[in-house]
């Protein structure tokens, strides 16, 4: 079975309130994009590529793939609308039971070992399954005001990370099913268990981190220093 990997990289990034998209600002000398593709290269060389990127995009280079066999795809308007244009764009090659990971450009502190322990355990899985990290804090839920209403269990809680890997024919008729009836998407994970299925849990590094506020960027910056020590 051939392996696949999307990467979805066609978000405007607002909430970092940059003058770019966030896949595109300076990250350990090079670009937050060009670091996520090292990470995953340096573990599935043997991947084949889909990133999506918007068609107004003004900053890709190609020189940042380090992938032989790579291809682009036009990103949609939410991150879904952009994976499914991926499969779309993989399926002329792409077999029922292909193994396909997305991961988020805004992530690139996803480790070699998370990698390859998330395909070893999916090649046993035949639904499929995500790297997740149980919640550490104490949850509250708001009144809407303010103010505390209540305080939530954290057993059995975990934050959704990715790489998220899946059948390349489940997801994307998972996916397109979800859309098509409305049900909210922001994960591979949540179209797969709209659709009756249960994903595995594997446990990854909580600083598997997603560069969301401008905060983000100093922590991404530290954190792959200090996996390199
Ligand atoms: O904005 P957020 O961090 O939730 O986006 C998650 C990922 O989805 C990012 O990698 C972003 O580039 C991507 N995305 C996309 N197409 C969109 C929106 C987000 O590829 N329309």
């Amino acid at each position: 079975d051939r392996l696949w990997l999307v990467v979805p990289a066609a978000g405007q990034g607002r909430r970092m309130g940059a003058d770019r998209p966030k896949q595109y600002l300076p990250l350990a000398g090079r670009t937050v994009l060009a670091c996520t593709l090292e990470r995953l290269y340096a573990a599935l060389p043997e991947a084949r590529l889909c990133l999506c990127l918007d068609p107004d995009d003004a900053h890709f280079d190609p020189a940042w793939v380090p992938f032989a066999d790579w291809r682009r795809a036009l990103g949609g308007a939410e991150r879904v609308d952009s994976v499914i244009a991926a499969l779309t764009a993989i399926a002329p090659d792409a077999a029922d039971d292909d193994l396909v990971l997305v991961h988020d450009v805004a992530r690139p502190c996803v480790t070699v070992d998370d990698l390859a322990r998330l395909v070893a355990t999916l090649a046993d899985e035949p639904v499929g399954g995500l790297l997740a990290a149980p919640v550490a804090d104490t949850m509250k839920r708001d009144d809407g005001a303010g103010r505390v209403a209540a305080t939530e269990s954290r057993e059995g809680l975990w934050h959704a990370l990715t790489p998220q890997g899946f059948r390349f024919g489940l997801l994307r008729r998972a996916l397109r099913e979800a859309l098509s009836r409305g049900v909210s998407v922001t994960d591979e994970a949540s179209a797969v268990e709209a659709a009756g299925q249960a994903p595995r849990l594997i446990v990854g590094r909580r600083d598997n981190l997603k560069i969301t506020h401008p905060e983000d960027l100093a922590l991404a910056e530290l954190v792959l220093s200090a996996q390199r020590q």
